[in-house]
């Protein structure tokens, strides 16, 4: 038997330190929880991604009666983005969140299922896409690569059989 480990590495700054750049990128993500369609859960999440261009895309969640029908935020801006510049290469993700119903100061990560998509686009650019994780208190995580929040994904080279 042999045990073995896996390290997450991250950065954890107060909004204060961000860059101009990354600072621009998290408060488009805030203004995007403004534009969620979020009835049923409250829970409204903006997502921000700045292009190797600069531009940036935003995305908001986009929920459903019937459940499954809708979509996370990260995903909405993935797929946006992806379909206006399908050459794209993505910087950086901005995530956040606000709801009515508390205060919501930690930084949210994004579900398993968003972690995969980011991980296809990430590998389809062959470029890490930086993380910027946060909530309304003051500290940011930040990951540098997008891969540090999804170990053991399903990859690609599974379907080859090599
Ligand atoms: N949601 C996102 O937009 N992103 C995530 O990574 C997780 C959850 C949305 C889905 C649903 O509209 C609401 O948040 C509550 O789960």
């Amino acid at each position: 038997m042999a045990e073995f480990s896996i390290t997450i590495k991250g950065l954890s700054v107060r909004k204060s330190e961000l860059s101009a750049s990354d600072a621009e990128l998290l408060d488009r993500a805030e203004k995007a929880t403004l534009n969620a369609y979020a009835p049923y859960s409250q829970f409204n999440v903006g997502a921000a991604l700045r292009l190797e261009t600069d531009e940036i895309i935003i995305g908001s969640n986009q929920e459903n009666v019937a459940y499954p029908s809708g979509l996370c935020a990260e995903r909405v801006a993935l797929f946006a983005a992806s379909t206006l510049h399908p050459q794209m290469v993505v910087k950086t993700m901005a995530i956040t969140a606000r709801t009515t119903k508390f205060e919501l100061t930690d930084p949210l990560a994004p579900c398993g299922g968003c972690r995969q998509v980011i991980m296809e686009y990430q590998r389809k650019q062959q470029q890490p896409i930086r993380m910027l994780l946060a909530g309304k208190g003051d500290i940011v995580w930040i990951f540098e690569d997008a891969s540090m929040l999804l170990p053991f994904g399903f990859e690609a080279d599974y379907l080859k059989g090599d």
